[in-house]
């Protein structure tokens, strides 16, 4: 502890301070933030509807183990998969704070964790974003860069770095390939029309309702198709139609139960169909000869599978950075609700009624 050796003058201690700065100071600026013992948080102790995300507000603020660092959230993102996790069709041990990413300012660092400094702005992707603080593994969090806002990068972090590796390693997407798309007006969706038309491809993108249809055309999809429509309802026909008969060269099947048998149908001779969610529900078994008559490749990706490494999770980070600083891509936030709102967002989600991003303030 440093002791004054003489008697206190304005420039005697910015002199003491500059040589030894104060222990608290010291804690404050390198250590911690100020942080507090319990905070907001929402917790699902079973799985449910969305009734099961129960608001505490006197929830213990984790701390950092080794290689992790306390993050205090500014803004988090909301998945469609924190609904999986929230009815059990993915299973993870509960209780259980739901929601997959977040953006906000590093508090605390635990120890030997490098590479970041209490005060960093970051965004991160692991477990626990419905809460005002989270640990996080620092190999899985990134600094944002200046020019981009939190919200930026929350309405495109885990559904950018999504589409980013789907198009890119799951099928390599072409210039000139023709590319199906469902749910093309959703927080994937929105991002994924306008990289696969920077790509040079073809894009079929569909959507519930002449709103989200109407959002989707304005990215450049070439062709719109509304399958909740009475004349869009036979989109196999449609997409069949825009591609000379010959159907699509890649499929990009989120939606499952309700559209993957017409994803079979839509996709050409040789062609890949990328099925990775579950909107309407889980693809049931699926009976491997019936991709034989057309020789039709599945791929069942996940994000995590992508940026498992370091180094692979900064490639796709700066991908996305470089498209959101350069403007190429623009995001949608269908809303940013408050924490206490977070069964309302999850309904939202599940009646088909966000458009983009839906985005929460913890
Ligand atoms: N495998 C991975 O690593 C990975 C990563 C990220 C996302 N995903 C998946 O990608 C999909 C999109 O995720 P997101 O967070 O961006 O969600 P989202 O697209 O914003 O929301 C899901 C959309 O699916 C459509 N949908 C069709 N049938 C539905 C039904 N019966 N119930 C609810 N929605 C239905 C709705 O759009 P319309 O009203 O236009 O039909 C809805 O807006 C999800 O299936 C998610 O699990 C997978």
């Amino acid at each position: 502890m440093f002791r004054p050796l003489l008697r206190s003058s304005p420039r005697l201690t910015a002199l003491r301070n500059h040589i030894a700065p104060p222990l608290v100071n010291r804690y404050t600026l390198f250590h911690t933030m100020s942080v507090p013992k319990t905070m907001k948080a929402v917790v699902v102790e079973q799985t449910g509807g969305p009734e099961v995300l129960q608001l505490t507000t006197s929830h213990p603020v984790p701390t950092p183990k080794a290689g992790e660092l306390l993050v205090r959230n500014n803004i988090s993102g909301v998945n469609f998969i924190d609904t999986y996790f929230r009815t059990g069709l993915y299973p993870a041990p509960k209780p259980e704070i739901l929601g997959r990413e977040g953006a906000g300012i590093v508090a605390a660092i635990g120890p030997e964790t490098s590479g970041f400094q209490v005060g960093d702005r970051v965004a991160w992707m692991a477990t626990g974003g419905y809460a005002e603080y989270t640990a996080v593994p620092a190999a899985k969090s990134v600094k944002i860069p200046e020019g981009i806002s939190d919200e930026d990068v929350m309405a495109s972090f885990l559904s950018g770095l999504t589409v980013l590796a789907f198009v890119k390693e799951t099928y390599p997407v072409q210039k000139g390939d023709w590319v199906l798309f469902h749910a093309a007006a959703g927080g994937a969706g929105f991002l994924a029309v306008q990289i696969l038309k920077a790509l040079g491809a073809k894009v079929i993108g569909t959507a519930g309702g002449a709103e989200k249809c109407a959002l989707v055309k304005s990215l450049g999809a070439d062709v719109v198709i509304d399958y909740r429509s009475e004349e869009g309802k036979d989109w196999v026909k449609h997409v069949k139609e825009a591609t000379g008969g010959r159907g699509v060269d890649v499929v990009y099947d989120s939606v499952g139960q309700d559209t993957w048998e017409g994803s079979l149908e839509a996709v050409k001779r040789k062609g890949t169909i990328v099925w990775f969610g579950n909107a309407s529900g889980p693809v049931p078994p699926l009976p491997l000869p019936k991709l034989s008559p057309k020789c039709v490749k599945i791929a069942r990706p996940t994000l995590f599978g992508y940026i498992e490494t370091r180094e692979e999770f900064e490639y796709y980070t700066n991908e996305l950075f470089n498209l959101l600083k350069s403007g190429q891509l623009k995001t949608k936030i269908h809303k940013v609700y408050p924490l206490e709102d977070i069964a309302q967002v999850h309904k939202d989600l599940e009646g088909r009624k966000t458009m983009g991003k839906p985005l929460l303030r913890p």
